[in-house]
């Protein structure tokens, strides 16, 4: 059961941990589906009500997690046309439903018109004549927005997406071409508005505002200039936070309060909607991943604990999935918290040099068997990882609500995939 820290790796008991373990197997991700719903609830009150919250689905796609959240989001960002059926097998609206993606191709789009997603994230002249083209086809309006590269970038963005030469959306010196052909084309095409997307893992709540205020300054520009009214206004998202710090992160609160002005203004009583698309700042807190210790060594006097799960189900916790500087992820023992700590090195089962899960890192001291747990999993873990590469089973995914622990994803075998 979970305590009173909110904190699921620290939350999370031995038995319990234990009792998992024998039920599904190792390696396993526990997701908390509850977890995730608090933190949806918890930027839509810091933002006041004034910015629908949509998760992205990239950060977890487990059809259980969204069923799960589905009363709680105000919609999805989605990346692909299976994004799409994830979706809608997990029955969302398809109208609020944002679809941005830099290399989308002639059949994605066309299930996008075809399902009636109400926010294809336009991001180039010729996706904007391939919607038309779908549009008229199928005799329906196609709901869009045109995703934006801000001529400004955003310094406090650890990825930056946008204000340089990059491959996501228009440049914001061709809005005006690409609205003109909006125009021409207004019978087959529903403008919603503007989507900047401009990075990721802001921590600074001041930089983030920064990048709010110029990305609505785009949509009034673009709506005083072409009479098109922008109703959805889509901020992207990219709120930080930290997986080796648990208490580094973005102040959501006063984010809200610093743009409480300006959305008040914007929204104008319903008028136009603003929301925001986040995947780890929602769902980062809501995993764990859990390894067993299989075997250990020492070589060249520094201790090594083998785990049976690694990069091919959790690449970023080795630090190789869109990092720049390698941290260690918040991990610990779960069996024995309470044992002396030691320095060590926790890999995984790969035959790759990069696959460390813990690299000199403090650790209560690992015996065989001991169970690994490793924190803020819950987005970004393992949908982004080579799962096939070296022919491991992919990891049991679980999913807790309301305290009760059930399988949402059974391992699969490399055979599996043939
Ligand atoms: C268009 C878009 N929206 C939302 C996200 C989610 O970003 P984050 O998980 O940093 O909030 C991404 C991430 O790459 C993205 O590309």
């Amino acid at each position: 059961m979970l305590t009173m820290s909110g904190d699921l790796l620290t939350d999370l008991s031995s038995a319990e941990v234990a009792d998992l373990a024998d039920r599904f197997g190792t390696p396993f991700y526990l997701y908390d589906a509850d977890v995730l719903s608090r933190r949806i609830a918890r930027v839509r009150a810091a933002f006041h009500g004034l910015a629908n919250v949509y998760f992205a689905v990239k950060a977890n796609p487990n059809l259980e997690l969204l069923r799960a959240i589905r009363d709680v989001a105000d919609g999805l960002d989605i990346s692909s046309a299976g994004e799409l059926e994830q979706a809608c097998l997990a029955g969302y609206d398809t109208d609020a439903i944002s679809f941005a993606g830099p290399a989308k191709t002639s059949e994605e789009l066309r299930a996008a018109v075809e399902k009636r997603v109400g926010a294809i994230s336009v991001e180039s002249i010729r996706e904007l004549h391939q919607i038309v083209g779908h549009a008229r086809t199928l005799g329906v309006k196609a709901g869009i927005t045109v995703r934006v590269n801000p001529n400004q970038g955003v310094k406090a963005f650890g990825m930056k997406m946008g204000g340089r030469p990059i491959q996501f959306g228009v440049d914001e010196g061709e809005i005006g071409e690409i609205m003109g052909l909006v125009g021409e084309n207004s019978d087959t095409l529903d403008f919603r508005g503007i989507h900047v997307y401009a990075g990721s893992q802001c921590f600074d709540f001041t930089g983030m505002a920064d990048c709010v205020n110029d990305t609505l300054r785009i949509a009034l520009e673009v709506e005083a200039s072409t009479g098109h009214p922008c109703r959805f206004i889509n901020l992207g998202g990219g709120f930080g936070i930290s997986h080796g710090d648990p208490e580094k992160e973005l102040d959501v609160e006063a984010l809200g309060t610093a743009l409480d002005p300006v959305l008040r203004r914007v929204t104008d009583g319903g008028r136009r909607q603003v929301a925001c698309e986040l995947g780890r700042y929602l769902a980062a807190d809501a995993g764990v991943y859990v390894t067993r210790v299989i075997s250990e060594k020492t070589s060249h006097g520094k201790s090594f604990f083998m785990v049976d799960g690694g990069l091919n189900h959790h690449l970023m916790a080795a630090g190789t999935f869109g990092t720049g500087l390698r941290t260690n992820y918040v991990l610990r023992n779960l069996t024995r918290p309470d044992a002396p700590s030691i320095k060590c090195n926790i890999a995984g089962p790969s035959c790759n040099l990069t696959d460390l899960m813990g690299v000199n890192v403090d650790v209560s001291a690992p015996e065989l068997g001991d169970l690994i747990g490793f924190g803020k999993s819950g987005s970004y873990g393992f949908t982004a990882s080579p799962f096939l590469f070296l022919g491991h089973p992919t990891p049991a995914e679980l999913i807790r609500r309301n305290g009760k622990v059930t399988l949402a994803r059974a391992p699969r075998s490399i055979t599996d995939f043939n």
